[in-house]
């Protein structure tokens, strides 16, 4: 189905504080793009707009290059799906799904043949005279997705609509959805706090952050190369070392001091500040015997081994202070690591990167270990 594009024009919405705050965003047809951040930056607002429910305090949002700003819901080719699946409990799941289709002019051959169509798309068929009482959680949701898609909408709207559902069954119904998006060819706006989900399903996806977007890009790009600590940090990357740069060059290139340690950073050196931070992916860090020696070695202890299965996840307090993740691979390689051991850290120049300042990272409720011992599983 073509169309589907969605643009903002410094779109805002301000309640009694600005929510959503002068976005500019173009999201091509058929394009599945999320909006991640953390709750009360501004998300569902945005989709709100979107599907008509709010009126922006200024900027417009165009559809397909029609500016619908002010056209009521009902008059957009836009559909939403919930958290909260807001089915009818007394329906079927057919009546369900069938229910926005009554007031359409269909024979009632057409409308089941639509109704079908949606519950194959999301394999409920045979789920047909359920009502939503004896269906699981995830087959819930995926009612709830069959009626938005019955309506055939050149956008679906979802807001966090895996938020309700256990992490197993988030994980399937991720890979469920990405395939289903590609199947319809509907351009998707998804919003969410889950990075992981954000980062497995988009095209592309913008992170905000107080109603605004920091960053916007596709997944490997905003993970590989976040635009500062804020993104960098809930992206689940937590290995943000402060460091002072003291040279620059070449190219993006630069040299910078970690406590008594100097280190070579291959990345972001041009615009970093002089007081920045270091950051480096937890796969990347290298754990070396004690007294290593060489370039780029920091020494520091093992605080904590949490094993995970297929790895280990090795928390490490540097000498300088600070606290940063390994995640190593049970190759046998990890078998000598002990808690309280001293050890050097590899930080090679390649995985190291220097990113602007942001909020301290205590300020953005940086993950405890416990959430990432989550997060990594
Ligand atoms: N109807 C409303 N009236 C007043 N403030 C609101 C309303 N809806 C949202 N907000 C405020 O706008 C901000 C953004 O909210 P929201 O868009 O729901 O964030 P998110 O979906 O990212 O969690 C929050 O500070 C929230 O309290
Ligand atoms: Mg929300």
């Amino acid at each position: 189905m073509a169309g589907g594009r969605i643009e903002l024009v410094a779109l805002t919405k301000r309640f009694t504080e600005v929510a959503v705050d002068n976005i500019d965003l173009q999201i091509a047809s058929g394009e599945f793009f999320s909006l991640l951040g953390p709750s009360g930056c501004g998300k569902t607002t945005t989709l709100r707009l979107i599907g008509g429910f709010e009126q922006p305090t200024s900027g417009r949002i165009l559809l397909d290059d029609v500016d619908v700003s002010a056209m009521p819901a009902h008059r957009r080719n836009v559909n939403t799906v919930f958290q909260s699946y807001a089915l009818f409990p007394f329906l079927t799941v057919f009546d369900n799904v069938a229910f926005g289709l009554r007031n359409k002019d269909l024979t009632k051959a057409e409308l089941r043949n639509r109704v079908y169509s949606a519950l194959d798309l999301v394999k409920l068929r045979q789920f047909d005279k359920r009502r939503p009482g004896q269906l699981s959680g995830g087959q819930q949701q995926r009612v709830a997705l069959a009626r938005a898609l019955v309506l055939q909408p050149s956008v679906l709207l979802l807001d966090e609509p895996l938020g309700a559902l256990d992490a197993k069954l988030r994980r399937s119904l991720k890979v469920e959805l990405k395939a289903l998006q590609e199947q319809v060819g509907i351009t998707f706006l998804y919003v969410t706090h889950d990075q992981e989900e954000a980062l497995t399903m988009s095209d592309r996806l913008a992170v905000m952050r107080d109603g605004k977007i920091v960053q916007i890009g596709p997944p490997s790009e905003v993970y590989e190369e976040p635009a500062d600590t804020y993104v960098a940090d809930f992206l689940g990357v937590s290995n943000l070392m402060p460091v002072d740069v003291v040279s620059r060059g070449p190219g993006s290139s630069c040299e910078v001091r970690l406590g008594d340690s100097l280190l070579s950073v291959d990345h972001g050196g041009h615009d970093a500040p002089d007081h920045a931070h270091a950051v480096i992916r937890p796969e990347r860090v290298r754990i070396e015997e004690y007294g290593s020696p060489g370039p780029n070695r920091v020494p520091g202890m093992v605080e904590r081994l949490v094993y995970l299965g297929s790895a280990t996840q090795v928390f490490l307090r540097l000498a300088p202070g600070a606290d940063i993740q390994a995640l190593l691979q049970n190759d046998g390689s990890t078998d000598h690591l002990t808690q309280g051991k001293p050890v050097h850290a590899f930080l090679a120049s390649d995985a190291l990167r220097v990113l602007a300042g942001g909020a301290p990272v205590a300020d953005l409720g940086a993950a405890t270990p416990d959430d990432q011992v989550l997060q990594a599983s």
